[in-house]
């Protein structure tokens, strides 16, 4: 895909984009897997927006002339935007297996490792997410391969993010020869290597992207973490150069209390700080993400994506469970149509999607929150660790102070929200 963003097309063949949507369409009604066509049919699908067709102009899409691909059979793309994953549902289906598992992928953490950690139910193992308006690509792992040829991905951002770069890794490591892949951890930034392919995935811890006194030595009072709003470059030195870049950054800001922020370069130090609104403090952090992206992102070379918020489960009542205690012993996805908890804050939300829209850099958004508002059945829960062990039987039993209704089992939730990124990098 050379990462350049591709001609947006002037060129209307919105007739025979029709046709071929149609086509398309109609194929995948009867075998409702793109990827049991993907090797036999002249065209390669696109994800068709199938109720927007009409109103769409395709792309000539020049990106993959020369790949490894099979150039001409990608002459039809249909631009991924126009295409809303954000409506759907989640559909169980047992024949549906995750590409990898917490034994056979080496990289996991265990504080992510459910399954291997005692969890007994296993069917939100098989939910997957059927967006209203089309066909989510399956994830191939050799194609994702191919399109990360000699080129560096990096997710940053916070633990959720971690959990999104270990669904990514796994995901493909499995078609990855013993001898041709590498993986390096390191406290703020993490690099697994594809050798063959000539590619890394990679993690950048910063889990308010903007710098604090609580990014690699973690100050568990949130009372006494200060944010540099205005500060992003010590992080962002290590995002240059790099081809694909992700981020996210929500849940840190949400402890409920006013952020201490601080910005310019006073003699009052750590002391000058402003005690802000949590929006107020994310809108001042965001913008300084955004300027830097803005000034040192060269959207020819790099492509840039955010994570939306990733929805927290913490108060069963959301979801009608009074008697619940948080996410603990939820076996099934809520089916309520566009349920929205108290997790997840909308002011936050307004304040990505007005900073990226003002942004000169294009920033594709993957918007998972909707999709993740649903899976209350597929949190760690009381399946993780603390303090680096496993839960004891005690802390097990005690669901209210232990059960963990933030982070995502993998492999789960996050293999979707790599299954969009994916799609948008076909
Ligand atoms: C479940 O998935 C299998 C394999 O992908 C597929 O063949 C089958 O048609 C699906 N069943 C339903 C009810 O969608
Ligand atoms: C491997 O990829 C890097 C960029 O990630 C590039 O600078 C380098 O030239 C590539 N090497 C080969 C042998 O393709
Ligand atoms: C990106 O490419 C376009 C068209 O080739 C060119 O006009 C533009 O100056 C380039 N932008 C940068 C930042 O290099
Ligand atoms: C969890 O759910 C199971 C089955 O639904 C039930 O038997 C068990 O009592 C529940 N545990 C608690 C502590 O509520
Ligand atoms: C993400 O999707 C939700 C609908 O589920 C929407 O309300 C929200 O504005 C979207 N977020 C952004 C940043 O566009």
């Amino acid at each position: 895909m050379g990462t350049s963003r591709p001609p947006r097309g002037k060129v209307s063949l919105s007739i025979i984009t029709i046709i071929i949507c149609a086509l398309a369409f109609v194929a995948l009604l009867y075998t409702q897997r793109i990827s049991s066509l993907s090797s036999s049919a002249i065209f390669r699908f696109k994800p068709c927006a199938a109720k927007r067709i009409a109103a769409k102009k395709s792309v000539i899409d020049n990106r993959n002339v020369g790949a490894l691909d099979d150039a001409a059979d990608d002459r039809f793309v249909f631009d991924p935007e126009e295409c809303s994953l954000v409506h759907g549902k989640w559909v169980f289906n047992r024949s549906i297996t995750p590409l990898y598992t917490d034994r056979s992928c080496p990289y996991l953490d265990r504080q992510v490792s459910c399954v291997k950690n005692g969890k007994l139910d296993t069917d939100y193992l098989h939910w997957e997410w059927r967006p209203d308006d089309c066909i989510l690509p399956r994830f191939d792992p050799k194609k994702a391969l191919q399109r990360l040829q000699g080129k560096r991905l990096m997710f940053v951002g916070d633990s959720l993010q971690r959990g999104q770069w270990q669904s990514f890794v796994c995901l493909v490591e499995s078609v990855i020869p013993q001898g041709q892949k590498s993986m390096k951890r390191g406290r703020a930034h993490s690099v697994f290597k594809a050798k063959e392919h000539n590619a890394t995935i990679e993690f950048y811890w910063a889990p308010f992207l903007v710098e604090s006194n609580s990014d690699l030595h973690i100050i568990a009072d949130p009372k006494k973490r200060i944010l540099k709003v205005d500060s992003v470059a010590k992080h962002a030195k290590h995002w240059i150069g790099v081809d694909i870049l992700v981020f996210n950054t929500y849940v840190w800001w949400m402890s409920g209390l006013k952020i201490k922020s601080l910005w310019g370069s006073f003699a009052n130090g750590d002391e000058g700080y402003e005690e802000l609104d949590a929006p107020v403090s994310y809108t001042i952090g965001l913008k300084t993400w955004a300027n830097w992206v803005d000034s040192n992102v060269n959207p020819n070379k790099t492509r840039v994506f955010f994570t939306t918020m990733s929805p927290t489960h913490q108060r069963s009542a959301d979801w009608g469970n009074e008697k619940g205690i948080k996410c603990f012993n939820e076996t099934k996805p809520i089916t309520k149509k566009r349920h929205w908890g108290s997790g997840s804050d909308k002011r936050m939300m307004g304040v990505v999607a007005g900073v990226v829209e003002r942004m000169k850099v294009p920033v594709t958004l993957i918007n998972i929150t909707q999709l993740s508002e649903y899976r209350i059945d597929a949190h760690s829960s009381i399946y993780t660790e603390l303090g680096g062990k496993l839960l004891t039987d005690e802390q097990k039993a005690d669901p209210l102070h232990y059960a963990d209704c933030i982070h995502w089992c993998l492999p789960g939730v996050p293999d979707t929200w790599n299954r969009i990124l994916y799609a948008h990098l076909l």
